[in-house]
């Protein structure tokens, strides 16, 4: 048995790119291996949040994450600022982080561009995230393909540490979608789909309401041509829309491709629109109910204590190694 470690940044609400991307992949690994799912809370002050809306943004992805189908029970669920050691142990990773190992992160780059202010947090962002993994010594990161950047610092801060105080970390390998591990924005094939766009018609919000989904969904920008092919080079925003077909239906590609010969977008679009609504409104319901019993805060309360042991053993382990006085 593997352990598995994930966490998605509550500075918005959970989109279908999370969903894709990563959450799917939780779902389906709890089942297989020993697993942890935080929402990254620390992670998300790196940039300017609200706090009513953080608070709203954390809980609604903790319950989301239950109402997708993560058992509390197989799974632990928890804060990433309720579990101590993160704060700790993502100091000691910015120390043996590089400045230039920084600069290069392209998230960083994305996220700082054109700003006049940045947050230090936002630079040294990859040192906590490299943190998150390394306490867990987790084998498997299931990610979407933006963070493959991420876990590769990861890997060379794990290296550099067992240079240094002696071989002590494992080497986390990402777990990606085959089909999907990066979808684009509904008005922008050139763009991640992000939650924290400022247009809510570039992406599909889980909790978005099926009449939106459907709006959002026959707006999505196609191109001039009629053939549902897969193709992303040349048809970016189709193939876009392919991948989330894909997913929401269980259907390959090339089933897809077969079934919409010849029909244009228009019957495509109405029929990936409903698949998306037949997924997405099950999970809205349990997400209520969830919401609705305050159950939440239990699960989050055993997650945090289950993820807390592990944590704080890595912790002290670590710090030993490093000469701290114990
Ligand atoms: P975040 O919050 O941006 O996204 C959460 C997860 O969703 C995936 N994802 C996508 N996948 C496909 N298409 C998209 N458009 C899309 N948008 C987001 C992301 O790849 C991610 O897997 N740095 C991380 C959070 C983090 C983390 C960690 C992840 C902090 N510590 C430790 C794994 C392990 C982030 O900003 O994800």
């Amino acid at each position: 048995m593997k352990r598995v470690l994930s966490g998605m940044q509550s500075s918005g609400f959970l989109t279908i790119g999370n969903y894709i991307g990563a959450l799917r992949n939780y779902v389906k690994l709890q089942h297989l291996h020993e697993c942890f799912f935080m929402v990254v809370d620390l992670h998300a002050v790196t940039v300017p949040q609200e706090p009513a809306a953080l608070r709203e943004q954390t809980e609604s992805a903790a319950a989301l994450y239950i109402a997708s189908g993560i058992d509390p029970n197989k799974a632990s669920v928890f804060l990433q600022s309720h579990v101590h050691a993160h704060a700790e142990l993502g100091w000691l990773m910015t120390t043996l982080t590089h400045m230039g190992e920084l600069e290069r992160m392209t998230q960083f780059k994305d996220k700082s561009a054109g700003k006049d202010s940045v947050g230090a947090g936002l630079f040294t962002y990859p040192s906590l995230m490299a943190a998150d993994i390394l306490l867990y010594n987790a084998d498997l990161i299931p990610v979407g393909d933006d963070q493959k950047q991420h876990l590769e610092l990861t890997r060379d801060l794990a290296h550099r540490f067992n240079n240094r105080f002696g071989d002590y970390f494992t080497m986390p390998e990402p777990y990606m979608p085959e089909v999907g591990a990066r979808i684009m924005s509904l008005d922008d094939a050139s763009k991640k789909m992000s939650k924290s766009n400022p247009n809510p018609g570039s992406y599909i919000a889980m909790l978005d309401e099926p009449s939106v989904i459907r709006k959002k969904i026959s707006r999505a920008v196609t191109d001039s041509g009629r053939e549902v092919k897969y193709d992303p080079q040349n048809k970016p925003e189709v193939s876009n829309l392919i991948s989330i077909y894909s997913h929401f239906a269980d259907m390959s590609v090339a089933e897809i491709e077969a079934k919409y010969e010849g029909q244009g977008y228009g019957p495509f679009k109405k029929d990936l629109a409903e698949h998306l609504v037949a997924v997405l409104e099950p999970i809205q319901q349990r997400y209520r109910e969830i919401r609705a019993s305050g159950e939440i805060f239990d699960i989050l309360k055993k997650g945090a204590e289950e993820a807390a042991e592990v944590a704080n053993a890595t912790l002290l382990e670590v710090k030993k190694r490093m000469g701290f006085v114990i």
